[in-house]
């Protein structure tokens, strides 16, 4: 039987080991793995290959998608899914593995109920956005990409009187931006999910600066679309020389790190082992320290939140 796996959105760290565990997993399983590349557009264009064990060697360090992925506008059209089905029904193809964000289930979804090809999603986006998943694969590197990256400009903030912003990736979600500032000791950190005041923030640094502070850090979110202002702000009404750090698509790639790597094999095996045993529109989740699948319907249909706990403390650096 015919399993076929790709990557599509937005790339993360943690993708390359995860498409190393499908191809044993399912030589393993008895099943015949391929390998889809470029998401959607190379499931359109057909470039789909069979795999085998010397195809993913030596691809567990690397960041990013050996496979390649891509943000497909031509799946929403029905004539392309048709071109899709042909292909994969041509490699004798009929169950799916996909690593992307909801965007990405949410075609397959589509896919599935009009031509039955079963499949299989795992949550993979730094963005740490997806309803009913605790973790998606990816988080963990592009935390620590920021984690080395903040570590790195509190070296030369301390060696300066000056305030530095650094914006983070995440959309429209704050995790990266959250846990990146309670985790690196951040002063501020602004992000979607909480109001700010600036007010009472400017209050808070003059008179920290009068009782000695000589440097801070702020964290700002890239869905608050604030940074460039929060650094003006900083110069022109609390006094301190400011400088912006965009880490852009820096925060996307990187070796993928140990927790990545293992998340990976685990959220893999789960897929293959969810539809040899007749799931047909699963997403695999992780909650509690569990990871088990659920219906792609209730994942679209949900939204993600950031844990009552860290917004508790993120609160207090937002004013
Ligand atoms: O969804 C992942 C993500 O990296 C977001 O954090 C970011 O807003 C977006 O993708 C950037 O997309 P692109 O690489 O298409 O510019």
């Amino acid at each position: 039987m015919g399993i076929a796996i790709m990557t599509s959105g937005g790339d993360c760290a943690g993708m390359n080991p995860g498409i190393k565990r499908f191809v044993e997993y399912s030589i393993e399983k008895g099943l015949k793995p391929y390998l889809i590349c470029d998401g959607l557009e190379g499931l359109i264009d057909n470039r789909i290959q069979p795999a085998t064990h010397a195809d993913v060697a030596g691809i567990i360090t690397k960041g990013g998608s050996v496979l390649r992925s891509s943000r497909s506008a031509r799946f929403f059209e029905p004539e392309y899914r048709q071109q899709a089905y042909d292909n994969l029904k041509a490699h004798g193809i009929d169950m799916l593995v996909v690593l992307g964000g909801d965007g990405s289930f949410r075609a397959l979804d589509v896919f599935y109920r009009e031509f039955g090809i079963a499949f299989c999603g795992i949550p993979a986006t730094i963005d740490n956005d997806i309803f009913g998943t605790d973790y998606c694969l990816g988080v963990d590197t592009a935390l620590n990409v920021i984690r080395q990256a903040t570590d790195q400009i509190r070296d030369t903030a301390s060696s300066s009187r000056r305030a530095f912003v650094i914006e983070t990736m995440g959309r429209d979600c704050g995790y990266l931006a959250l846990v990146s500032a309670l985790t690196s000791g951040a002063e501020i950190c602004l992000i979607p999910e909480l109001p700010y005041d600036l007010d009472s923030l400017k209050k808070r640094f003059q008179a920290e600066i009068a009782d000695g502070r000589t440097y801070m850090i702020a964290i700002v979110s890239e869905g608050v679309d604030f940074a460039p202002q929060l650094t003006r702000w900083l110069e022109e009404e609390v006094g301190m020389e400011a400088r912006l750090t965009v880490l852009g698509h820096t925060q996307r790639g990187g070796s993928p790190t140990v927790l990545d790597r293992l998340r990976a094999f685990e959220f893999v095996t789960i897929a293959i082992d969810a539809l040899v045993t007749g799931s047909n529109d699963g997403v695999v989740f992780y909650k509690n320290c569990q990871m088990a699948t659920r219906s792609i319907s209730e994942v679209v249909s949900g939204r993600s939140e950031i844990s009552p706990v860290y917004l508790e403390e993120g609160r207090k650096l937002t004013r």
